[in-house]
């Protein structure tokens, strides 16, 4: 697939978090999107983004079962593309942790749920209003750390954990996509670091050169799904088109 050849509809869900706001923002302005589909669990406006005629916003909380499946009947029955930009690593008392003796079952299960369920559960309810043919896209943002081989560092256990068990479902869908759904490229994604509520915490070290917009990050991620080929699909991309080996 070249840069989006053809016309599209695509759903992001995640439009109220910084990337899949910048996501919702560049997709509308692009001349080959028809409808940007933008869910957010609470409303999100786009009036003033380019393009904004072609948003179309809906609340929606993808981990209850009702919600999910509202929000999925308000798509026209000839969706292109989903981008899943919901994800967590920080909440109130919830911090990534140091050590095992950090673990907490609480706080992991919900990292496991909003980071490694979620993208699923959309992908279940969303797969149905796919049209058919080729280069279907259904990419969910992961992360570096989800590496296991590039683990180096340790830590962030739950964090770590919930990105490298999605990275294997995603490669999972793709599997069988394969056979129910020729023409359906699943992916993950790795923005970089990226300047948001998610990694502002975190940002100290990280030189201001690799500490990207959203806006920045959502193009180029943008750029890589563009250059996807039926054979990638399963596989984790960087912001920079480079393949993240598991
Ligand atoms: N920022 C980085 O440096 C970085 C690096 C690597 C990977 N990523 C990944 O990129 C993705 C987007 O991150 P971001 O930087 O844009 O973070 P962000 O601004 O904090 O956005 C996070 C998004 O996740 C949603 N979310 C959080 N908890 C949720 C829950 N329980 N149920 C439903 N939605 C929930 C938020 O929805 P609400 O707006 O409704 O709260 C928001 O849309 C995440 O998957 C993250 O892991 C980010």
């Amino acid at each position: 697939m070249q840069y989006f050849p053809q016309a599209m509809n695509v759903a992001v869900i995640g439009a109220g978090g910084a990337i899949g706001r910048a996501m919702v923002s560049a997709l509308a302005s692009h001349d080959k999107v028809n409808t940007v589909y933008a869910y957010a669990r609470e409303p999100v406006c786009f009036a003033d983004v380019a393009g904004a005629a072609k948003i179309k916003t809906a609340c929606m909380n993808p981990l209850c079962a009702v919600s999910l499946a509202e929000g999925a009947e308000r798509v026209c029955q000839a969706l292109d593309m989903v981008i899943v930009t919901t994800g967590l690593l920080h909440q109130d008392s919830l911090q990534p942790e140091k050590r095992l003796t950090e673990i907490n079952r609480d706080n992991f299960l919900q990292v496991m749920q909003v980071n490694t369920l979620l993208p699923m559960l959309v992908a279940q309810a969303f797969m149905p209003l796919f049209r058919t043919g080729s280069h279907r896209v259904f990419a969910a943002l992961s992360a570096r750390v989800g590496s296991i081989s590039d683990n180096r560092l340790g830590g962030w256990y739950s964090y770590r954990s919930s990105k490298a068990a999605l990275n294997m479902l995603l490669k999972n869908m793709a599997i069988e996509m394969r056979r129910s759904r020729p023409g359906m490229i699943v992916c993950g994604l790795h923005p970089g670091t990226v300047d948001s509520g998610l990694s502002q915490p975190f940002q100290r070290n990280v030189p201001a050169e690799k500490l990207f917009t959203a806006e920045y990050a959502a193009a180029s991620l943008l750029q890589v799904i563009g250059r996807l080929q039926a054979d990638d699909s399963g596989k984790v991309f960087a912001w920079d088109g480079q393949t993240v080996e598991p």
